[in-house]
């Protein structure tokens, strides 16, 4: 178990830690026991702008300015395997803070290192265009780093959250202020003591703690490029608004409410374990969770029935009991928003199963929800139209296929979907009407560094991983070269 003495934490700016400006601190939790595990510091808009400060002078000057892009892909090989070193440590940390089972905070840090491993690769793979014009001239389109990034994290994958900003960032050589959420910040504070190790010169990188009022100094701040948000909607909408006036780049990754498509002809034990994987897999505190699933009629008693009698077994416990399937949710306001939202299901629709608390078997001190089930949801019941972002699913029963896709695109979000069958006719057709930026056939929730992730509609703007996550940190400018050495001749 990792000793950290509660207020030893600090801000990370300028390759330094070093003390907030202002006095507040935050209590970081153990939701599975409610005790404050840590104290971090309530960073101040002047803690912000220090940070911004220390990461403009690092984008302007050397080393970073002159940095090759060879160097920035071994700053992040170095990174990864830094993470490697400390998979087992951070992994417990991770679970401590966020509550969820060891095995998904294992699965979480090696997926770190692997998005560190992509972009240190990638990082020499970026180039620009040569664009064919007439009139004797070159046209050249070339990629340059953005300049300084704001970036917002949630709390529901900690440390995996802070890897999938800072390293497109860091692979377009860009310089980023990082603000964790308040609920977990400690992993990547810990990472943040190897990056001088990794590479990094001062400024590149800089970690500030703090609350909301904390994250809302970054879109407003005047010398900060670009934003890139991950959390709620609305936040997301406040924050595209504060970035208005200075007219920076966002991009923002917001919640869903996705469907998950269970057709008859489906396979039906892996249709109804991936519902059920689809949404329960980290309390349901998942951007992309399945929590509106459709199941085509002539198999919804079966399905709901076969999906209770598993769920029942799902056995919820602290993280870092290995024979535990759900942990407690991250925080005391979570808890109290998933459990109004099951009151507001039980006024709206059928329990199924759960619909309250976990009780009993050590749990009473922790934020333990019960794996909650709704049938014969409305479509345009609340369950069914508002993420609860916990353990809560709403089934809804369909027709046909065309009922099934529009349910599935009656929603304000299109952030993923998966789809169910053993028809690859019907499966191709469902991937092309589906209005999601994430669709699944046969499975749900697998993410890969390599492939794009975001959504439409309202879960967001523009996308994160892969070739197209740096896109968001560079700019293309455009070169035009006169090969004639004759006056132009017009005047
Ligand atoms: P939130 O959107 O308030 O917080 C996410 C991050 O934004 C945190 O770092 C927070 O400090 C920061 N933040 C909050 N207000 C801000 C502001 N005005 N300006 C700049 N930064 C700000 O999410 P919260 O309150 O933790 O959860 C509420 C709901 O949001 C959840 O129940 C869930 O529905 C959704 N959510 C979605 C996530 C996703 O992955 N898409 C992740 C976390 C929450
Ligand atoms: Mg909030």
């Amino acid at each position: 178990m990792l000793s950290t003495p509660a207020d030893q934490h600090s801000l990370y700016i300028d390759g330094r830690f070093v003390s907030s400006t202002g006095d507040e601190r935050i209590d970081v939790i153990d939701p599975s026991t409610q005790e404050v595990i840590a104290r971090v510091p309530d960073g101040t808009a002047s803690d912000i702008d220090r940070a911004v400060v220390a990461a403009r002078r690092a984008f302007e000057s050397s080393p970073w300015k002159d940095t090759s892009a060879q160097e920035r892909g071994r700053v992040l090989f170095r990174l990864a395997q830094i993470v490697r070193d400390h998979a087992a440590e951070w992994a417990e940390l991770e679970t401590r803070n966020n509550g969820k089972p060891i095995v998904e905070s294992e699965f979480d840090i090696a997926d770190v290192a692997t998005c560190f491993e992509y972009y240190g690769g990638l990082a020499t793979k970026i180039h620009g265009d040569v664009i064919p014009v007439p009139d004797n001239a070159l046209s050249l389109a070339l990629r340059e780093p953005i300049g300084v990034a704001g970036q917002i994290i949630p709390w529901n994958y900690p440390l995996l959250m802070a890897a999938w900003k800072l390293a497109p960032a860091i692979c377009a050589g860009c310089t980023m202020v990082l603000k964790p959420a308040e609920q977990t910040p400690l992993t990547v504070l810990e990472l943040a003591k190897y990056f001088g190790d990794a590479g990094l010169p001062p400024g590149v990188v800089n970690i500030v703690t703090g609350a909301g009022a904390t994250g809302a100094a970054l879109p407003t701040h005047g010398d900060v490029d670009k934003i890139a948000f991950t959390g709620s909607a609305e936040v997301g909408k406040t924050i595209m608004r504060a970035a208005a006036d200075t007219l920076k780049k966002i991009s923002l990754e917001l919640g869903g409410k996705s469907p998950n498509i269970l057709f008859a002809d489906a396979d039906f034990e892996a249709s109804v374990d991936g519902a059920l994987f689809g949404l329960f897999i980290n309390q349901g505190e998942v951007c992309s969770a399945g929590s509106r699933i459709l199941v085509e009629r002539s198999i919804y008693r079966d399905v709901l029935e076969a999906m209770v009698e598993k769920a029942r077994q799902i056995r919820l416990g602290p993280g870092l009991d290995r024979s535990t399937k759900m942990g407690p949710v991250v925080s005391r306001e979570q808890f109290d928003r998933v459990r109004s939202y099951q009151e507001i299901g039980k006024s709206e629709a059928k329990v199924a199963l759960g619909g309250g608390h976990a009780r009993g078997d050590g749990l009473d001190r922790g934020l333990f929800i019960e794996p909650t089930i709704f049938y014969d949801v409305d479509i345009s019941a609340r369950i069914a139209r508002e993420e609860i972002f916990g353990p809560v699913a709403a089934v809804i029963p369909f027709d046909d296929e065309d009922d099934a896709i529009r349910i599935a695109n009656d929603s304000p979000y299109g952030l993923a979907a998966a789809v169910w069958t053993r028809d690859i006719f019907r499966a191709m057709r469902a991937v092309k009407r589906l209005r999601a930026g994430i669709v699944w056939v046969n499975h749900m929730q697998p993410t890969f560094v390599e492939a794009p992730w975001g959504g439409y509609k309202q879960s967001g703007i523009g996308r994160e991983l892969g070739k197209w996550g740096v896109e968001e940190y560079l700019h293309v400018k455009q070169v035009h070269i006169n090969l004639n050495e004759q006056p132009i001749g017009w005047y």
